[in-house]
């Protein structure tokens, strides 16, 4: 690889413009509204995260409507773990989805923002007593991974003489080695216990954990879940009729053509530091859109000609689905002051912005990259059309602290004092590894919603 600073590289390197998708509501906001989004940075500090739950709550209906169409009876519970803002959970609570909780906080989020326990499903594993309680005294259904689990949640229910709603987290044969369920041996064992502690365990169905974002790969899954709820009926438990397919529905955050056009053209050099020696792995931002990997799911033959959806139908099985990413689709957007900017174009070919703030506010958790789709820059005064090829850092003490490693092609060169905005990081982006490191405060999340007309937008700290 050729040394950063040499010229050979500095006419090698055009960043690559990965334009991030935006919503009408978002481009509104940013074209329409910067002042406000300026001051309430000057008022709430840098970065700060916008909430936009009418995104969110035309999401919840654009899948519903999807999965309507497939005639398949789904039930939308919206994993809490994908952004911690209470406007969700009350946006939910609203439109009557329910939530999928993993801890006994997010529940008890779940339950004040005014979801009923009934319509709270409880996943991970192997709880803890204390979530086990809250869910038993709720009405929740639990999703149980393994035998001890269930042993411990019966006794549970016992103590509180209660009947706990449970389904039984299997492992699928697309993905054997999973850590999450339960094997064949485990889940038979499983459902035979239940129809011992019934007294105490409403057995409901089987729920699963699969990677990917496959909606093909989840279609067969649940396919098996259906026929583990057949050999279920047959032993007795007749109220096996609920398969729960989880979340990992795709979400498109980028055109696709774009992103192969990337992955292509992707190479060390597009990077400033080390970060891309470490190798690529990239979260795949040119998905599917979330409705038309709905229908497909639904609509993915898994007997014979028939479809998922009608085979469920035929058998009288309902879905639960827990989408989380996907839901949160373009429902916010991260908004850094720029700092600071050291130009090292004569030398390096691209220059540094500093950011107020951190890059732990921004995270790509899963994958081994940063965020990558481009930020939009609003800048404070009016500069020169010319592209500006620069990376974004954080402004704490650490070499590592990149909010993108990428080299940006700005359309300007950046100033102090200009916005940069990171679009679409509502689904994990905002909070899953944010940390008060030196001292700072978390980032805060103002709840945006457009007016009416010539109404200016309605704003309000979330958890107010
Ligand atoms: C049990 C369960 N449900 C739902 C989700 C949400 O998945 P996604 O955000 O990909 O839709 C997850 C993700 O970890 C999960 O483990």
């Amino acid at each position: 690889m050729p040394r950063q600073g040499q010229g050979s590289l500095l006419t090698a390197v055009r960043p690559f413009p990965l334009t991030a998708l935006r919503h009408p509501v978002v481009s509104a906001l940013l074209d329409d509204h910067r002042a406000l989004l300026s001051d309430l940075l000057d008022g709430l500090g840098s970065p700060l995260h916008i909430v936009l739950p009418e995104v969110f709550e035309e999401n919840i209906a654009g899948l519903r409507q999807a999965f309507t169409e497939t005639g398949a009876d789904v039930d939308i519970f919206f994993a809490k773990k994908a952004n911690k803002a209470g406007c969700f959970v009350s946006s939910a609570a609203a439109l009557d989805a329910g939530i999928d909780a993993a801890s006994a906080p997010e529940l008890v989020k779940a339950l004040a923002g005014g979801v009923p326990g009934h319509r709270i499903g409880v996943s991970g594993p192997e709880k803890d007593d204390a979530l086990h309680s809250l869910a038993v005294r709720h009405n929740c259904l639990v999703a149980v991974d393994s035998i001890s689990e269930l042993r411990r949640l019966a006794a549970t229910a016992r103590l509180a003489d209660r009947r706990v709603r449970v389904v039984l987290r299997s492992r699928t044969s697309g993905q054997p080695g999973s850590r999450f369920g339960m094997a064949a041996a485990e889940r038979d064992a499983a459902v035979g216990l239940c129809l011992d502690l019934s007294d105490h365990v409403r057995f409901q169905g089987f729920s699963f954990h699969l990677n990917g974002y496959s909606p093909e790969e989840r279609a067969t899954a649940a396919n098996e879940m259906i026929e583990h709820c057949l050999d279920a009926r047959r032993r007795g438990a007749l109220s096996a009729e609920v398969v729960d397919i989880g979340g990992g529905l795709p979400m498109r955050y980028v055109e696709p053509r774009l992103w192969d056009e990337f992955l292509q053209q992707n190479e060390l050099a597009h990077y400033h530091g080390t970060k891309a020696a470490k190798g690529f792995s990239f979260y795949p931002y040119g998905g599917q859109p979330t409705a038309e990997a709905a229908r497909t799911l639904m609509n993915h033959p898994v007997e014979g000609n028939e479809s998922l959806s009608a085979k469920a139908a035929r058998n009288g099985i309902r879905f639960i689905v827990e989408p989380g990413r996907s839901m949160l689709d373009q429902a916010g957007f991260t908004v850094y002051r720029a700092q600071q900017v050291d130009d090292r174009r004569d030398t390096d070919g691209y220059a540094i912005v500093t950011v107020a703030g951190n890059s732990l506010s921004l995270s790509e958790p899963w994958f081994n990259t940063d965020y990558l789709p481009d930020p939009a820059l609003l800048s404070a005064e009016p500069g020169a059309d010319e592209v500006f090829p620069a990376c974004v850092a954080g402004s704490t003490c650490l070499e590592n602290d990149m909010v993108t490693w990428r080299k940006i092609g700005f359309p300007r060169p950046v100033r102090p004092g200009d916005l940069l905005v990171y679009l679409n990081t509502a689904g994990y982006h905002m909070d899953f590894l944010e940390s008060q490191f030196h001292d700072a405060p978390l980032p805060r999340k103002a709840v945006l919603r457009l007016g009416d007309g010539d109404a200016p937008p309605r704003w309000r700290l979330d958890g107010i």
